[in-house]
């Protein structure tokens, strides 16, 4: 939407200025007395004026650029994508309050900001400019601001839970410092995805990132690989060669899995990481790496310890920095704003613009997520595959999932246990046509009438060919 209004003529005490844009000026100043940053959004979530109180936080050039950009582009795509939350609420004539976003600052640090929303109304006198259509206030979230119950988003990630709100503000401190950093929590919670922000807003980010994971790779290869080695080393070693440590030098060593590195490798990465030395296998030249680690691993390192099968020294040394991921059960006020990022990801890879229903939402909430957010991920992107619409149904999410919808696909067995059916290409593609010639082709009643989920309709007309 655009002003087709002509501009009224501007007030004698400021010439140069509209009246529209003094109008803007005047709450400006009102929200800017208690320290908010205003701006005022036009229907397509492009900044049409916003505060002066930008320059400091963004510098003069930029700041001075700021009009006609996407709001998108400042505050960032989790919350103001296509899908993002306050966009759609925005769109719904909705506002939202105390939600927190990280403000990208060109060539500086992130800056987690307090951001509240509201479609604006039209005022009575008809000064302000009418293609002005949404208002977004911002100010700096201050230590006490961030266990509040806002959703908080930023470097490409959206929660809720104060435990994630803790791992935002650790990564926010990081981005001055490069010290050690360990990453705990179960598989599938974000651990690598974590370690690659660290890097990527660390003073290293124009650095390399490697990782390197321990239990891939049995002892002997795991120190050549961290080390290097010369030439005649061992068997195989034809030639000098570089390790990880040496590559990584001016970036960042992921280090994934540390509680697999055995006792003998545990003393040589000790000594790394407090004298940055080491030397090649098979050599006795001492080299010096600046590399910078983050450790990850789902294993629980204080108990290894206890048990003798990691050295005490080495767990105080890698956790400088220690920043633990919970489970995503742990943190259920995570999974919906997560699976709708996740989704709208999905959605925007194929060209769809998906949302989910309300029952998807709550069996996606009432699930224990053994493989976290991996398995979340992977539990949209089926129901995404398997849905026809745009809007996702508790029957297109996979059969765990959806226990209610699923059940149809267990057959109760003569011991009253429940038994799988055989896997979908023992299925009879007649049996299967005719049903979906009867129900004129539609999936549901097709799959109600079967009596199976309609996920396992889908699978098994994939096997058949069908479709
Ligand atoms: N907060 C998040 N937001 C979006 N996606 C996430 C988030 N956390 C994890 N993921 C996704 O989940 C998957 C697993 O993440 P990642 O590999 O970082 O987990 P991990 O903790 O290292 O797991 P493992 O212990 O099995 O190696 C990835 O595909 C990643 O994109
Ligand atoms: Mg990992």
């Amino acid at each position: 939407m655009t002003s087709r209004r002509p501009e009224t003529a501007p007030l004698a005490c400021a010439p140069s200025l509209t009246n529209q844009e003094l109008a803007f000026s005047a709450v400006n100043a009102a929200f800017g007395s208690l320290g908010r940053i205003c701006m005022a959004l036009d229907a397509d979530f492009r900044i049409r004026y916003a505060s002066d109180l930008l320059v400091p936080l963004l510098g003069a050039e930029a700041a001075s650029q700021v009009r006609g950009l996407s709001i998108e582009s400042l505050l960032g795509s989790e919350l103001f994508g296509l899908e993002g939350p306050l966009r759609q609420a925005l769109l719904a004539g909705e506002k939202r309050e105390g939600w927190r976003a990280m403000f990208s600052v060109k060539d500086g640090p992130a800056r987690l900001m307090s951001v509240s929303v509201a479609p604006l109304v039209p005022d009575r006198l008809g000064v302000c400019d009418p293609s002005a259509t949404y208002l977004v206030v911002l100010r700096p979230a201050d230590e006490s601001t961030m266990e509040a119950s806002g959703p908080i988003a930023g470097f490409g990630l959206i929660a809720r839970s104060p435990a994630m709100a803790r791992v935002f503000r650790m990564i926010d401190v990081l981005q001055h410092s490069e010290s050690t950093v360990l990453v705990t929590g179960e598989s599938g919670t974000g651990k690598e995805v974590i370690a690659r922000i660290i890097h990527a807003h660390s003073p290293r980010k124009a650095g390399p990132f490697l990782a390197v994971n321990a239990a891939a790779l049995p002892g002997e290869l795991l120190e050549s690989e961290l080390f290097g080695h010369v030439r005649g080393a061992f068997t195989g070693a034809v030639r000098d060669r570089a390790g990880r440590f040496e590559a990584a030098e001016d970036g960042t060593l992921f280090l994934d899995e540390v509680g697999d590195v055995p006792l003998h490798l545990q003393v040589k990465l000790l000594r790394v990481l407090q004298e940055h030395t080491f030397e090649r296998v098979g050599d006795s030249q001492t080299r010096r790496t600046n590399a910078r680690i983050i450790a990850a691993t789902n294993r629980n390192l204080r108990r290894l310890v206890a048990d003798g099968r990691f050295r005490e020294d080495l767990y105080y040394r890698l956790r400088v920095f220690p920043i633990e991921l919970p489970p995503l059960r742990s943190r259920r006020e995570d999974i919906e704003p997560m699976a709708r990022l996740l989704l709208s990801r999905v959605g925007s890879r194929t060209g769809r613009a998906l949302r989910l229903s309300p029952e998807a939402v709550r069996l996606l909430l009432s699930y224990e997520w053994p493989g976290n957010v991996r398995e979340l991920e992977n539990a949209l992107e089926f129901a995404a595959t398997v849905c026809q619409g745009q809007t996702l149904q508790p029957e297109d999410l996979p059969p765990e999932i959806a226990p209610a919808t699923s059940a149809a696909m267990a057959e109760e067995a003569p011991d009253g246990r429940a038994r799988t059916l055989p896997p979908p290409a023992a299925v009879d593609d007649v049996e299967l046509r005719a049903a979906l010639e009867q129900n004129r082709w539609n999936r549901l009643a097709t799959a109600r009438a079967l009596g199976v989920s309609r996920s396992t309709l889908w699978r098994r007309m994939r096997s058949a060919g069908i479709g």
